[in-house]
């Protein structure tokens, strides 16, 4: 499906290593009690099913939103929408926002303004990549798994209009 000269960017095998890492992490600073992961759908459910497995406890709770933007295909406008909510409440609970990708930070910067509204006892992020060029919106992202260049990436649940979401890599589409 890939077109052969797609760059991979990011090799299967070096996410998951990063992923296992990130989960060790986050191992160490809950030491105890549940984590509520809220996945962002749909970019984060891979990234979810596998950090989720990467954590060893039982009380590893799974949770999605999705979210909005308009835009065009491959930017988010500044409009974000929640179109999917929460259906458990997380007052008092360790909460992790899971995400796939922050480019522009307007998304993130708008669903912890909501979800601290709701007084978790904590409230982080968490995003498998970081394109810190693109940053117009200043968020406080304490987990990343990798920095990249300001290229739009596919595979790993990231999508172009719906396509490549299935790849196990990540790789960078010749336009
Ligand atoms: P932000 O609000 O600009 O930070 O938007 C982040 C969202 O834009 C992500 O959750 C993705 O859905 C989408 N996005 C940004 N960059 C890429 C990319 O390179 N590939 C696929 N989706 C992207
Ligand atoms: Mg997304």
């Amino acid at each position: 499906m890939p077109a052969p000269t797609d760059r991979i960017l990011l090799s299967s095998q070096q996410i998951q290593e990063r992923v296992r890492e990130m989960a060790a992490d986050i191992e160490a600073d809950y030491p105890e009690g549940p984590i509520y992961l809220i996945s962002i759908l749909k970019g984060a459910f891979i990234f979810v099913a596998d950090l989720a497995r990467a954590l060893s406890r039982p009380s590893i709770r799974i949770e999605f939103m999705a979210i909005s933007s308009y835009g065009t295909a491959r930017t988010s406008s500044g409009q974000v929408k929640v179109t999917r909510d929460l259906d458990v409440n997380i007052e008092g609970h360790n909460v992790l926002i899971v995400e796939d990708i922050i480019d522009s930070g307007v998304t993130l910067s708008y669903l912890k303004t909501l979800l601290d509204a709701r007084r978790p006892k904590s409230l982080e992020i968490v995003t498998l990549l970081d394109k810190p060029e693109r940053r117009i919106q200043t968020v406080d992202v304490k987990y990343v798994g990798f920095r990249i260049p300001d290229e739009f990436v596919v595979g790993y649940g990231l999508d172009f209009a719906e396509d490549y979401r299935n790849l196990s890599d990540i790789r960078v589409l010749t336009p």
